[in-house]
């Protein structure tokens, strides 16, 4: 029997790759590997294990149809009791790892391999692990938390080159002032330096390519995007148009342009538009925001969309998808989020529900959430059974009527949902599918 690599996404980011031979279920394949997926008939009855395949083939033993519909089915829903792959997977879980596995994210020792300026406030930082860690098996887009050297901090950061390449993982790194890592990248780096990365995590990662693809980078948000399109062209994944929006604020800010321009000899249809917000004399592109350059003509196709940047970026390029209706199941995002407001279990409680207008009626009673200092309160509030709150911490259980709900910060509004009235801080983040 043939074995397939299985990714499992949870809700948190978290992602893990297990090896499933096809005579196991997923939930068999979990098991071998010390993942205890949730569970609860393993007859396709209950609906517990329910997920969704992002990607790849597989089959479904026996199932009751009131756990999974047709309609579930053929939007890729799977029950992973009953589901064998037939090919290398992604299978997106709607909750947190920690409920599946009692490990926590992979910490590897690397070292520096080398730091260069590649732009007035860009830095690039190779890191080199050790083989056969998570630099082999993250997917493309995803990002990994490094080590502050000397210091106990850590911060997020998108891998800029494809999984498994030779060399070492890649980073690009925007200088700020007073920043912990920007200090340390900008002054004190040096190859050789010890430094821990811990992951991978994330959500946004490259979906394959049946599409044309739109992506929009603000700053070093272009450094997923080259992780994708590095893996596109050395797969061969190279038969969809490719748009790249790149923006920054001035023009000596931008970097890996000549990167971007290879892409076309690897065999990518890729066409690239910069904006700056404040251009020096002879710039030949355009003025503004990066996302002044969406247009119909860029969506009309119904590209898979990936937008990754600073949040006031990712607002508006949202904001504006949602004005055009676009299908947000293709849109996908990440926030760089400053390291204060990643996932702070401190952060004010306020969730709510993606569910689009209809089903949209998030804590229409706000005594279900009344304490924000609670971590984790239970709520018999009527969430719809598919939505998610990205990173809400909000998962279902056994029954779709039934959810742990606990505080958060960042939730994800289809266009058109309501949002709670008042509420200052809600912001969205990025989206599932
Ligand atoms: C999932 C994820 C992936 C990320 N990937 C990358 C990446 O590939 N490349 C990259 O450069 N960054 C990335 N970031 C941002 C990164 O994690 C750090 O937040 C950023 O590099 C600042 O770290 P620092 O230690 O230099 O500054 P800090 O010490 O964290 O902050 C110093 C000051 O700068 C402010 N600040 C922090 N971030 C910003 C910002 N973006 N704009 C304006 N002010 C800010 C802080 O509020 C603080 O006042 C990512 C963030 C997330 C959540
Ligand atoms: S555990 Fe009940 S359907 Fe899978």
């Amino acid at each position: 029997m043939s074995k397939h690599n299985v990714t499992l996404v949870f809700e948190d980011g978290r992602s893990v790759r297990i090896q499933a031979d096809e005579a196991d279920s997923i939930y068999m394949a979990c098991l071998r590997n010390k993942i205890r997926i949730l569970t609860d008939c393993l007859e396709g009855a209950c609906a517990t294990c329910k997920a969704l395949c992002v990607e790849g083939e597989y089959t479904l033993d026996d199932y009751s149809d009131s756990a999974l519909s047709d309609e579930e089915a053929a939007r890729r829903e799977v029950l992973t009791c009953q589901m064998h792959a037939r090919s290398d997977c992604i299978v997106e879980f709607g909750y947190e790892s920690r409920l599946a596995m009692k490990t926590e994210p992979e910490t590897v020792a690397a070292t520096v391999a080398a730091v260069e300026r590649v732009s007035s406030t860009v830095v690039r930082l190779d890191v080199e692990a050790a083989n056969g860690s998570m630099i082999d098996d993250f997917m493309p887009g995803q990002y990994v938390h490094l080590s502050v050297p000397g210091t106990h901090e850590r911060r997020s950061y998108s891998f800029a080159n494809a999984p498994g390449a030779a060399g070492p993982a890649r980073f690009y790194i925007k200088v700020l002032e007073q920043g912990v890592m920007s200090e340390y990248v900008s002054s004190r780096a040096r190859p050789g330096d010890a430094i821990e990365m811990t992951g991978p995590f994330g959500r946004f990662y490259l979906r394959r390519p049946q599409r044309p693809i739109l992506m929009v980078a603000g700053g070093t948000g272009l450094a997923p995007m080259l992780s994708m399109l590095d893996r596109m062209a050395e797969t061969g994944m190279t038969d969809q148009k490719v748009w790249l929006l790149c923006g920054a604020n001035r023009p000596d800010e931008l970097f890996c342009l000549d990167e971007v321009a290879a892409y076309a000899n690897k065999g990518i249809d890729i066409t690239t538009e910069l904006a700056v917000v404040e251009p020096a004399d002879g710039w030949d592109g355009a003025i503004g925001h990066v996302t002044g350059l969406l247009r119909y003509e860029l969506i009309k196709d119904t590209p898979d969309i990936y937008l990754c940047g600073p949040p006031p970026m990712i607002e508006a390029a949202e904001s504006w998808l949602g004005t055009q209706n676009f299908d947000d199941a293709l849109v996908h995002a990440e926030k760089f989020l400053p390291a204060e407001h990643e996932g702070s279990p401190s952060a004010p409680f306020l969730c709510a529900c993606d569910g689009g207008p209809a089903l949209c009626e998030p804590v229409s009673d706000n005594s279900s959430f009344p304490d924000a200092g609670s971590r984790t309160q239970r709520s018999r509030t009527r969430w719809p059974s598919r939505g998610t709150c990205r990173t809400g911490y909000r998962y279902p259980l056994k029954s779709c009527r039934r959810y742990f709900v606990s505080p958060c910060f960042y939730l994800h509004f289809r266009p058109g949902s309501r949002r709670l009235s008042d509420r200052p801080s809600i912001s969205a983040r990025g989206r599932t599918r």
